[in-house]
């Protein structure tokens, strides 16, 4: 399993944490940046991310930033993202669940660190359902 990580400088402390966190439990990490609390742009590390997770370079991605917004805009883009933003432990799992969320992003200046370590581990240790949820995660992709 590898995982490609982004943020803002919003988000950076907090990326920097669960790279750390998740290494810990052996999760391969690719931080696609950005790499200190200088003010950036977040679409400069969303759209790598967004192709990287496109192309199958990385499993699955994580992408924070202050309120999660710019990140989920941006990620969702690209047609074959599905990034979705949690604030909460069961909105992790339903965003995996029902949306099969390829991204997930999190609100980094609005959630303790703790909230992000279980959000990803409910959406790391749930299972997409399927059934109707496929037919709708289908509807998704602009043709
Ligand atoms: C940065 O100030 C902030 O705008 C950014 O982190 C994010 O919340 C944008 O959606």
């Amino acid at each position: 399993m590898k995982i490609g990580i982004c943020s803002d400088h919003a988000g950076y402390d907090y990326k920097t944490q669960l790279i750390t966190y998740l290494q810990s439990k052996g999760i391969e990490m690719k931080d696609f940046g950005t790499h200190s609390t200088e003010s950036m742009d977040y679409p400069d590390v969303a759209h790598p991310l967004a192709e990287a997770v496109e192309k199958g370079d990385v499993d699955l991605g994580i992408a924070m930033c202050g309120t999660g917004n710019g990140m989920a805009m941006t990620l969702n883009k690209h047609q074959g993202i599905r990034a979705g933003l949690a604030w909460d432990v069961e909105i992790g799992k339903l965003v995996k669940q029902h949306n099969n969320a390829n991204v997930l992003v999190m609100p980094a200046r609005f959630i303790p660190f703790d909230m992000v370590c279980r959000i990803t581990d409910a959406w790391l240790g749930t299972e997409f359902e399927g059934g109707r949820h496929q037919k709708r995660i289908d509807k998704i992709p602009v043709k």
